[in-house]
């Protein structure tokens, strides 16, 4: 028989035709938040037509790029020609939802490139892809913006309560976030210790972000800024804490420096919070960090302890998060000698 229709092979198969799939899913998604299409449903039922007038799109595409995201459970039909977003999609699609992804989305797009590119970066031909990371002078741009607020997106989807409950700061008094992006984790931190005052450490284009994000969530006056580099600048004296969140992204991610430098901010007994995308010792998952790494870096997880115990660190406690693949908690202590 040349066709089958059933047997491990055909379920495989169809498995990798469905993963083949994805990244289509994926982009109707994005695309979807960037051009407004969710914050046109955002209000009231509205007609693809209407979405399309209010934002400046094409009609027909709206229309046909709903009917995908029905088939994703955000969006559905609400009589006649008229559309609706799904709770799912309210609670994350729209500005100022709790669990607001947009910023993520935002991100993801830029990121584009690189995974078109990819095959050129396999065959040794890289494009002309640049990590966002790599900030410019003077006004953030806009794809700096989107990275740095899709961090935040991630935090509030269940991250930042996540870590805060893995660390334990209890008669710590101060936190230095290192890289801290928006603040998001010094914001938690603090939220959950009322005695902790924690500074974000990061670059100057950030820190601007940074500040808005501590003003919009109230906790100006618990959660200060500074500016500065992790390759020029130490990291602060006497501290009871430093937090090193996604920072130390693999090999080029100068992860020894921060370590050495964070050893030498702490006050003896000093904590150390490190939180990070981890692949396994085999390096053979999870999926999401093992894709981080083709784009950015990654190190597993012993590969990380090591270099935190070489950094003379001690009492290295790992604390995974399940439901956030590939992230993990891992704090230690500075010897008090
Ligand atoms: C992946 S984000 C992590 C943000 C935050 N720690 C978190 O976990 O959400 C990396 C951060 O490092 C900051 N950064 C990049 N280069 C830096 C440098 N040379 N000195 C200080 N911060 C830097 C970026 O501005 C960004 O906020």
């Amino acid at each position: 028989m040349i066709f089958r229709k059933s047997g491990r092979e055909v379920r495989w198969a169809n498995e990798l035709g469905e993963l083949s799939w994805t990244y289509r899913a994926g982009r109707v998604v994005q695309v979807a938040s960037t051009t407004g299409i969710f914050e046109g449903l955002g209000r009231r039922a509205a007609t693809a037509a209407e979405v399309a007038r209010h934002r400046g799109l094409d009609a027909a595409m709206v229309e046909k790029m709903l009917y995908p995201l029905a088939a994703m459970g955000l969006v559905r039909r609400a009589g006649g020609r008229r559309w609706r977003l799904t709770r799912k999609a309210a609670a994350t699609m729209l500005p100022g939802a709790p669990c607001y992804q947009g910023n993520m989305l935002a991100h993801g797009g830029q990121v584009w490139p690189f995974w078109s590119d990819l095959e050129e970066a396999v065959r040794g031909r890289r494009g002309g892809w640049r990590h966002t990371s790599e900030v410019e002078p003077g006004p953030p741009a806009r794809s700096h913006r989107d990275f740095i607020l899709a961090m935040h997106d991630m935090a509030m989807a269940g991250r930042a309560a996540e870590l805060a409950d893995r660390v334990d700061l209890g008669g710590r008094r101060t936190l230095m976030d290192i890289g801290g992006g928006p603040g998001s984790y010094a914001i938690a931190l603090c939220e959950r210790y009322p005695g902790l005052a924690a500074t974000v450490f990061d670059l100057p284009e950030t820190i601007k972000i940074a500040r808005e994000v501590i003003a919009r969530l109230r906790m100006v006056g618990r959660v200060g800024t500074v500016a500065g580099d992790w390759d020029k600048d130490e990291f602060g004296e006497n501290v009871d804490a430093v937090l090193l969140s996604n920072i130390m992204h693999g090999p080029t991610s100068g992860a020894e420096m921060k370590l050495r430098k964070a050893c030498r901010a702490l006050a003896p007994g000093g904590l150390l919070i490190v939180q990070d995308f981890l692949m396994s010792a085999a390096k053979t998952g999870p999926l999401i960090p093992a894709l981080f790494n083709l784009m950015v870096g990654a190190f597993s997880l012993p590969e990380m302890v090591e270099r935190i115990a070489a950094a003379g660190f001690a009492r290295v406690r790992v604390r995974p998060m399940p439901r956030h693949v590939g992230t993990a908690v891992i704090t230690a202590v500075k010897e008090s000698t």
